[in-house]
């Protein structure tokens, strides 16, 4: 899918496309103040059509909704209009037009609907920001709902063709120049999206450890980048332990990778350190789960493909800042050679580990991460991770978690995510949480004697005992990386929440520079 600034000619019907999208206010409609937007030059049959339409309360121009009306050859070109609602003019922010604009693409995939045209959006006279962030949602959003699940399917009759092109109307040469960049975040970070939702969503067989691995080599090679993979032999080398025990029990190999991204050479002591949950399947191990819902442990290494989507960002927008991405990537499963509730592992810098919960992996293979991740020069860490169902019972799927030690580094997480118009809430970090995790024989256990109690909390201080004195945040998906049904905005599957918010993270970051 392509998002292109054309400028129409003089009285013309516009780019050739399939529909014209027009996106409205419920305001506008109400008022027929549409009617006058720059670039359109509808026949008054249209006109009177759309009049009908909201006089029968069959479209009222709210955020998410559609209407395609056929153009009957009124408009050489076009096939249809595209109605589709922009809310409240009040609350009509960039948030709006990204949301806009993933309604429109998930209608014109349903209504085969190949090639569009839109005119730009709108914003206040003079206003050049306002503008470009309007047109960086509306790509971002076009973007995002033009995504289609893979199918697996031999038979695929009836598949519905991909939305090809959009095409934003209406820019002089100058203006285009002004919005390319715009355009090229939206791209970007929509690329991002579209590869954590593509490996969130390949089935465990179709992607094991070494084959994520493969992904971030490719994706380093892409960019130019420097990615190192340790194999199990490289793994027990380092000493990492964790890592090792949760990968024993498969018989596909753990894995330890990492991309490193340099964007500020002249500040080589700031290293952002990124460290993502790769486990390819979590059946629990010898403490099995249920097998209700098993399925989902596919999208257990959401928050690596967070990170490796990230990779497109870093690549093509080429931000002022250092960046460590660390993934260790293993398969949960019990076998002969499984780790086993009551033994105790060494980790990377020494310490112990009293195993309670096989299923509990996560941090335990999360600790290794954030301890190679410093010892690779990271000076502040986020990870991130589908790493507690405990966070569903908190959230539901709504919500991503935040557990953090440092109330610097989590405002900005959370400012990220309001940028990106994601949802990530902060929980609290009393030292009570952390004592739960005293072990009577090792430094610390892996789960605590009442597991369900604040089990968000617990999980993630696990993981911020390991960070010690560096700046950290741990960012709990549990909830928000796979949907088991299409939500508003979100696809079923795999989502690629926190993609957005670290894109703003990275890219906030370079400019504060
Ligand atoms: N990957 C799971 C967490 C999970 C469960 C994510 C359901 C999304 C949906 C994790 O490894 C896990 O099993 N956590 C346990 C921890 C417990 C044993 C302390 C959990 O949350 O039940
Ligand atoms: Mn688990
Ligand atoms: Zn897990």
């Amino acid at each position: 899918m392509a998002v292109e600034l054309v400028e129409p000619a003089a009285g013309d019907a516009g780019a050739d496309a399939d529909a014209l999208v027009v996106f409205v206010t419920a305001e506008e409609l109400a008022s027929g103040a549409w009617v006058g937007q720059a670039g359109l030059e509808l026949p008054a049959a249209m006109v009177e059509a759309v009049r009908g339409l909201a006089a029968r309360g069959q479209f009222a121009g709210g955020l998410g909704e559609t209407e395609a009306v056929p153009t009957l050859g009124l408009m050489p070109g076009y096939q249809a209009v595209l109605l589709c609602g922009l809310g409240e003019a009040a609350r009509t922010s960039a948030d709006a037009w990204r949301d806009a604009g993933v309604y429109a693409a998930r209608a014109a995939l349903g209504l085969r609907l190949e090639r569009l045209a839109a005119p730009l959006p709108r914003a206040g006279a003079g206003r050049a920001q306002e503008l470009s962030e309007r047109v960086r949602a509306l790509a971002e959003g076009l973007w995002l709902g033009s995504y289609r699940m893979p199918s697996y399917a031999l038979a695929e009759a009836g598949e519905a063709p991909p939305l090809r092109s959009v095409a934003l109307l209406g820019a002089a040469d100058e203006e285009r120049r002004g919005l390319a960049p715009a355009l090229e975040a939206a791209r970007a970070t929509a690329l991002g999206v579209y590869t954590a939702r593509d490996l969130t969503n390949l089935p465990g067989n179709y992607l094991g450890p070494d084959d994520l691995a493969r992904a971030a080599q490719g994706l380093a090679a892409r960019y130019g980048l420097a990615c190192t993979v340790l194999d199990e032999t490289g793994i027990r080398e380092h000493g990492m332990g964790g890592l090792a025990a949760v990968g024993q029990g498969s018989v596909q190999p753990p894995r330890m990778i990492a991309v490193r991204y340099e964007g500020a050479p002249e500040a080589p002591g700031e290293v952002l350190g990124l460290v993502g949950k790769g486990i390819t399947f979590d059946t629990g191990g010898i403490s099995l789960k249920k097998p209700d819902g098993m399925e989902e442990m596919i999208s257990d290494m959401g928050g690596a493909a967070v990170l490796l989507g990230l990779i497109h960002v870093l690549g093509a927008l080429k931000p002022a800042i250092n960046v460590v991405i660390v993934i260790p990537t293993a398969e949960n499963m019990p076998s002969g050679a499984a780790f086993k509730p009551g033994d105790v592992i060494t980790m990377m810098n020494g310490q112990t580990v009293e195993v309670l919960n096989t299923d509990a992996e996560g941090r335990i293979v999360l600790a290794d991460g954030v301890l190679y991740a410093k010892q690779l020069g990271a000076t502040r860490l986020i990870d991130v991770a589908t790493l507690t169902g405990a966070v569903l019972v908190s959230f539901a799927d709504v919500a991503t978690g935040a557990v953090s030690g440092d109330e610097r580094l989590l405002q900005e997480v959370l400012d990220s995510a309001r940028e990106a118009n994601e949802k990530v809430w902060p929980l609290p970090n009393y030292p009570e949480y952390r004592d739960m995790l005293k072990s009577r024989i090792a430094d610390i256990k892996n789960a605590t004697s009442r597991d369900r109690w604040a089990g968000c909390i617990t999980g993630g201080l696990f993981i911020g005992y390991f960070a010690g004195d560096t700046p950290w945040v741990h960012l709990d998906t549990g909830g928000t990386a796979w949907l088991w049904n299409e939500r508003g905005t979100e696809p079923l599957g795999g989502t690629g929440a926190i993609v957005r918010t670290l894109a703003s993270l990275v890219t906030r970051n370079a400019s504060a520079t």
